[in-house]
């Protein structure tokens, strides 16, 4: 696997950013990363004290410049709090599940509250990352074209096959949108399809273990088939996580 190259970003210092679900895969590299720049670092989680975020703490640089907070992101007072003072905001933090009890809330008006929040603290910038299932899930979509930030995937069609991850996240990226246009706030919103790789958490994500099973393959080659080869290199990777 090749390794990241960071050579190219800015330095961090002197600015403060808050990083949402920083003990999630894809956050832990962001905070990694944004510590090795120099950057000031406040991540909220729901539980500070779990075990499982412990290698946040280990990150070089954490000591002098990790914050962690337990944040409630159903709470905007929470919320608020820790972005206030913030130059930047990475909006990571989402349930990764079908279960629309456990996924729809959070994922809305979760998202919806750090922009609220970030409009209020005027922060720089909003990097929220969404999904490619906000923009891919819709019968008219032919298979073959490039999509872009014009198309959105169907909600009606995503409610039909309970396909209540991609509901939830169209919802959440269209309302964060409408948030940001109103109070001009400058978002950036970035759509992967699978994020995958050496974990620096100690246990497995949501995601990568969804992935991991048989009949997500299913589902995939079956809504999904044009994201096939996307997919086709995961035993491998979990093959190098075995053996290392
Ligand atoms: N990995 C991928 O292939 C992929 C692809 C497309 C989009 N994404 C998006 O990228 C983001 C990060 O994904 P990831 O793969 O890094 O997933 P992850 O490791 O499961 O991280 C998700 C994070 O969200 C937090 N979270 C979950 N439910 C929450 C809730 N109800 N309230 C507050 N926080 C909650 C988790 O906190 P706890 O640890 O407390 O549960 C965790 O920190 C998500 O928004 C996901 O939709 C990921």
């Amino acid at each position: 696997m090749p390794a990241y190259d960071n050579t190219s970003l800015v330095s961090g210092a002197d600015q403060t950013v808050c990083v949402t679900g920083a003990g999630g895969f894809i956050a832990s590299w962001l905070v990694k990363l944004l510590l090795e720049k120099g950057y000031t670092v406040r991540g909220t989680l729901r539980n500070p004290e779990d075990p499982k975020n412990g290698h946040l703490k280990e990150l070089e640089g954490a000591k002098e410049r990790l914050t962690l907070h337990k944040v409630d992101l159903l709470d905007l007072k929470s919320i608020q709090s820790v972005i206030h003072g913030c130059h930047g905001v990475f909006h990571t933090a989402s349930p990764v599940t079908d279960n629309p009890e456990e996924m729809l809330e959070p994922a809305i008006n979760g998202t919806k509250n750090v922009i609220i929040a970030s409009a209020e603290a005027k922060v720089r910038r909003v990097v929220f990352t969404s999904s490619i299932g906000t923009v891919y899930m819709n019968p008219n979509t032919s298979r073959d074209v490039v999509v872009d930030e014009s198309y959105w995937s169907d909600l009606e069609h995503c409610k039909n096959t309970k396909n209540w991850y991609c509901y939830g996240k169209t919802v959440a990226e269209q309302s964060a949108w409408d948030i940001a246009k109103e109070n001009q706030v400058d978002l950036v919103v970035v759509n992967p399809v699978l994020v995958l790789g050496p974990l620096l958490q100690s246990t497995v994500n949501a995601n990568t273990y969804v992935l991991m099973l048989p009949c997500t393959v299913v589902k995939l080659l079956k809504f999904w088939p044009s994201i096939f080869l996307s997919i086709h290199f995961l035993p491998s990777v979990q093959m190098k996580r075995i053996q290392g």
